[in-house]
C-alpha cells in the first residue's frame, strides 16, 4: 500500500513554491481551487490547465491503495469552477474484487461531494477500463467532456471525447432519463424528528437526498464517524447500465479516503446508513463491507 510518504515525494519532486500550494491537496482533501491552480501554471510555466493535469497524475496516483493489483492508477478532473478533483482506485483486501473503486469513479464522486455541478476534462494515466467509460459516459457532461489518457506506458498523451471512447453508446437517454450524474437533482425525504439532533443521522440523510438514483428511486446515503470525530459522508451515484454505479457505502469510503490525505490513522468507529428502500436496498451489501472494521451499520429507514 502506498503511504502519505509517497504522496511527499511525489510534491516534494515539484519546484518549492509550488510544493508549499500542492501540499493544499492533503488539507483540501483531494482538491486545488481554481486561484491555486492558476498559481500553479504560473510558476511551472504552463499554458494550459490540461497540461498542468497530465503533470500532477504522479501525485493523484500517489492517493492509491492498490494492495491486490500494486497498479497505481491517477486521475486529475476539473470542474467548471475551474478546481481540480483528485482520485485514485481503491482496491479492498478481503472482499470481492467487484467492490474495487476506479480512480475514474473516484475522481469524479470527489468533486461531486465538493458541490461541482459538472465536470470540463478528466485526465488518467491509463486507458480506462469499459466500467470506467460507462462511468463517465453517464455524466451530465458526457457530451463535452475532454478524456485525456497520459498512456503512460507508450510515452504518448492523447485526448478523445466520449464518443471516441465508447462509440454506439448506452446511456440515460436510453432509458428515457433526462437527469444525468452531477445533475442538481434531490430527492423529497422526510428525516424522522427523533434523528434532527443527531449529526451522524442528518449528514447519511443529506447525502440520501442528494444521491442519484432516478431508476430505482431507492436514495441513500451513508455516514462515517471517524476517531477524530470527523464525519465523511458518502451519496449512492447510480447509473443507468446499473453496475458501473457506486454505493453510498462506496461512496463514503472514497471520502474516507480523502479524508486520510489529511490524518493517516482515522479509523472508523461508528456508521450510519439512511436510505428510502424501494426496489431495491443496500442494506445487506453495506453491512458485509463494514465487517472488516469491525462497525455496525445502523440503518435507519425513511
Ligand atoms: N483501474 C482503474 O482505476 N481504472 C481503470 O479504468 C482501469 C483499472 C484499477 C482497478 C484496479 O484497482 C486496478 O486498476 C487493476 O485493474
Ligand atoms: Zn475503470
Amino acid at each position: 500500500m502506498q503511504t502519505q510518504a509517497v504522496f511527499q515525494e511525489r510534491i516534494s519532486a515539484f519546484p518549492a513554491e509550488a510544493t508549499a500550494i500542492l501540499a493544499d491537496i492533503t488539507r483540501q482533501e483531494g482538491m486545488l481551487t481554481a486561484e491555486q491552480v492558476s498559481q500553479l501554471k504560473s510558476i511551472l510555466d504552463f499554458s494550459t490547465t490540461a497540461d498542468l493535469m497530465v503533470k500532477l497524475l504522479p501525485v493523484a496516483a500517489a492517493i492509491s491503495v492498490a494492495p491486490v493489483s500494486e497498479f497505481y492508477v491517477g486521475v486529475v478532473t476539473e470542474g467548471v469552477s475551474g478546481n481540480l478533483y483528485f482520485g485514485a482506485n481503491i482496491e479492498f483486501l478481503h472482499q470481492p474484487l467487484k467492490v474495487t473503486l476506479h480512480a475514474e469513479q473516484c475522481a469524479v464522486l470527489n468533486a461531486w461531494h465538493k458541490g461541482e455541478k459538472r465536470l470540463v476534462r478528466l485526465v488518467v494515466n491509463e486507458a480506462p477500463c469499459g466500467h470506467c467509460r460507462q462511468f463517465l459516459n453517464e455524466l451530465n457532461s458526457a457530451d463535452s467532456i475532454e478524456v485525456i489518457v497520459q498512456h503512460a506506458s507508450e510515452g504518448v498523451v492523447r485526448q478523445y471525447s466520449m464518443e471516441d471512447l465508447l462509440p454506439k453508446s448506452f446511456g440515460p437517454a436510453d432509458l428515457g432519463l433526462t437527469d444525468a450524474l452531477m445533475s442538481p437533482e434531490q430527492f423529497d425525504l422526510t428525516l424522522p424528528e427523533e434523528h434532527a439532533n443527531d449529526d451522524l443521522v442528518k449528514a447519511a440523510f443529506e447525502a440520501a437526498v442528494n444521491c442519484h438514483a432516478p431508476v430505482c428511486k431507492s436514495p441513500a446515503g451513508v455516514a462515517f464517524r471517524l476517531k477524530s470525530g470527523k464525519i465523511v459522508a458518502g451519496r449512492y451515484a447510480s447509473n443507468a447500465a446499473f453496475n458501473p454505479g457506486a454505493t453510498a457505502m462506496e461512496s463514503a469510503m472514497v471520502n474516507w479516503r480523502l479524508s486520510l490525505l489529511n490524518s493517516v490513522q482515522d479509523d472508523v468507529v461508528e456508521a450510519v446508513m439512511v436510505e428510502q428502500p424501494a426496489k431495491v436496498t443496500q442494506k445487506e451489501l453495506a453491512e458485509s463491507q463494514l465487517k472488516d472494521y469491525g462497525v455496525e451499520l445502523r440503518y435507519i429507514s425513511v
